[in-house]
């Protein structure tokens, strides 16, 4: 039996939920709903089973139920990855510390620093470290406009598309670009999604992005300048907005796959 944790974010136009559960009844596989916020970790009776987080909320009830979970149970990915992925903060001192290539980026609670950053660059990105979907993103130029810290800065890199690498059990199986005109891509800002073929090198960083983060699967945003691509960012409970790569069949087949394993 497959434990699936449904997006909160679902809607019945863009349900990514119900895009995997119709591949998993078609490959006849048992699963069953699972309501977070219904679950008392302390008393769940849930043992050795296999957990799918399609998403969760930011909420510290649900977290805490799927980290208490995560000790008698195979939850994918785990409430581990998916914290450490909900930092952009945690994300990029991964990346650093596995010599992953990302753009320069502080994070900092000192405004004189940031203003020592802002300058030292011309034009940065400020983040919300727990930010999705391109939320509260802005480019700053003027020392005035850093807003209240602390302040999570990246180095403004020029470009006009990012692009999302989907890997799933180590390996990369699709791609997009997504192109718009403003300083956000994400689809949900108005960016353009369309698939493109996975290079080499995109393979590579998005694979090792993937390692150094502990995730099952994951979608991988990455920009490219003269060097080459550069990550942004890990999302744990990604999206696959316009992947040609069938992702939720490939997804069904890696839930039963990890369940058969677990029962061998
Ligand atoms: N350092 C940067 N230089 C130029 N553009 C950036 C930079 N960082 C982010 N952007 C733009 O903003 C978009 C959103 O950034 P990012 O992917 O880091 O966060 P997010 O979208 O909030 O997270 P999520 O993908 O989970 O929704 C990127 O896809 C890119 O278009
Ligand atoms: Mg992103």
């Amino acid at each position: 039996m497959i434990h699936i944790v449904p997006k909160p974010t679902d809607t019945p136009e863009d349900n990514s939920t119900g895009a995997v559960i119709r591949e998993l009844e078609r490959a006849c596989a048992r699963y069953r709903l699972l309501d977070l916020a219904a679950i008392d970790p302390l008393n769940s009776r849930l043992e050795q089973e296999l957990i799918w987080v399609c998403g969760i909320r930011q909420d510290l009830h649900q977290f805490e139920t799927l980290d208490v979970l995560s000790l008698s149970n195979r939850i994918i990915n785990t409430p581990a990855a998916i914290a450490t992925c909900a930092s952009k903060v945690m994300t990029t001192a991964l990346l650093m510390r596995h010599g992953v290539r990302t753009p320069e980026t502080v994070y900092l609670s000192s405004e004189e620093q940031a203003r020592d950053f802002l300058m030292r660059h011309g034009k940065v990105v400020y983040k919300p470290v727990y930010g999705y979907d391109g939320n509260g993103i802005r480019l700053v130029t003027e020392p005035g406009d850093l807003g209240p810290g602390p302040w999570y800065l990246q180095e403004y890199v020029p470009n006009d598309r990012d692009f999302r690498v989907f890997v799933l059990g180590g390996e990369a199986v699709g791609a997009i670009t997504r192109i718009s005109r403003g300083l956000m891509h994400n689809i949900h800002q108005g960016g353009i999604g369309m698939p493109v073929e996975i290079d080499d090198e995109m393979r590579a960083i998005a694979e090792v992005s993937a390692a150094v983060v502990g995730v099952d699967y994951c979608g991988v945003d990455l920009l490219c300048d003269r060097e080459g691509y550069t990550v942004l960012e890990v999302n744990g409970t990604p999206n696959w907005h316009c992947m040609a790569a069938p992702i939720p069949k490939l997804l069904a087949s890696y839930l039963v796959e990890c369940e058969r394993k677990m029962r061998a």
